[in-house]
């Protein structure tokens, strides 16, 4: 037998390996109870009406679902007032991130973002045969506009700008991306990656929607994973023109989005007057937990999404570990930061106690 291995593209070498992190643990067991405020998730559980909806699908399993995800378009386009050609689906919108590359980057060429941003893009983008092209956050860790603009080569053909950003919250502003998107040439995608727009409250900033529509060269991004709650389904939509739509269902994965997502995404429309009552209550404790934060000392940028950012430079790994010795998970991104979702009132709670405790040790 031959010991050398396929040979396989040098560029997933660049691809970080996935690292499970640990779970939520509800004290069933035994042990403590353990809060996850590390994916950004929805804490409420499922509501009952698109509970019985994915059961109910559970039942035909043995089926492939409806492939083109007709009723789900139909039922989004109603919703946000677009024509049905204009919206496509995906496993999630990571997925459609994947699509997107696929539908428009050759090997070599640019994929533009901001950094430190989703930290999807830069794997979509290497295992697309992209190459990223990072532009840092201005101080106030918001997006820098002018150096992305400054940034489009040639070979640019995909720009994410993330609104509001992960993992900082922040958001740019109506006048500022109408600037930018009048400097980017109109044969570059731009994606407005509105994963957490649900839960934006400011004023000033844009909704991508009024954006895309007389801009061919805007596709905007949403999930059902944040606020609709559905992360576990995989399912998240894109609204663009036509041509970039009909891309995005030819690279789609055949078949990938499932009955259960598609019935429990359209249950979650209908219901969304319910569900969207769910995101009040987050953002209260929203606005809870960023006072009670700048009240002990931190800085925090001022987020419009459902979690925060603390920036600990080389205490972030330190500080994830006060949070999971005191039972709540949070994101660390070694080196700069943690990411903190907001969660169940006594996750955040828990939260709050180690972060004022370990403010008064720095
Ligand atoms: C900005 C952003 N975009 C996209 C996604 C992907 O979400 P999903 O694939 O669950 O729709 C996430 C998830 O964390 C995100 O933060």
């Amino acid at each position: 037998m031959s010991e050398t291995s396929p040979r396989l593209r040098a560029e997933l070498e660049g691809v970080p390996a996935y690292k499970p992190g640990r779970n939520a643990e509800s004290g069933d067991g035994g042990g403590p109870v353990v809060y996850k405020l590390s994916s950004n998730e929805n804490p409420y559980p499922p509501l009952p009406g698109v509970m019985e909806r994915a059961v109910a699908a559970a039942g035909s399993f043995n089926r492939y679902p409806d492939y083109g995800c007709d009723r789900l378009l139909n039922e989004i386009a109603d919703r946000f007032g677009v024509p049905v050609s204009h919206v496509a689906t995906g496993v999630g919108s990571v997925g459609l991130s994947q699509q997107l590359v696929m539908a428009t980057v050759t090997p070599g060429d640019e994929v533009l973002y901001a950094w430190r941003s989703f930290e999807g893009y830069p794997v979509v983008t290497t295992v697309g045969g992209g190459k990223s092209v990072m532009v840092p956050l201005a101080p106030g860790e918001v997006h820098d506009l002018d150096a992305m603009a400054d940034a489009i080569t040639d070979r640019t053909r995909l720009i994410f700008v993330c609104n509001p950003n992960n993992p900082t919250g922040t958001v740019v502003k109506k006048a500022d991306l109408v600037r930018f998107l009048d400097r980017v040439p109109k044969d570059i995608l731009v994606v407005i990656d509105e994963a957490y727009v649900e839960f934006v409250r400011d004023p000033e900033t844009p909704n991508g929607l009024e954006l895309y529509r007389d801009r061919p060269n805007v596709c905007v991004l949403r999930t059902f994973s944040k606020a609709y709650g559905l992360a576990g389904l995989r399912v998240g939509f894109a609204i663009a023109h036509e041509p970039v739509a009909a891309a995005l269902r030819k690279t789609a994965v055949p078949f990938g989005v499932n009955q259960l997502a598609q019935d429990a995404a359209v249950e979650s429309l209908r219901s969304e007057d319910e569900l969207l009552g769910r995101v009040g209550a987050l953002l209260g404790e929203r606005t809870r937990v960023q006072d009670a934060l700048r009240g002990q000392g931190w800085t925090v940028p001022e987020t419009q999404a459902n979690f925060v950012w603390l920036r600990l430079g080389d205490r972030t790994a330190d500080f994830a570990a006060a949070c999971e010795t005191a039972g709540v998970i949070v994101r660390p991104y070694p080196g700069e930061g943690v990411r903190v979702t907001i969660g169940e009132t006594e996750g955040n709670d828990i939260f709050l106690k180690t972060a004022e405790a370990f403010r008064k040790e720095l």
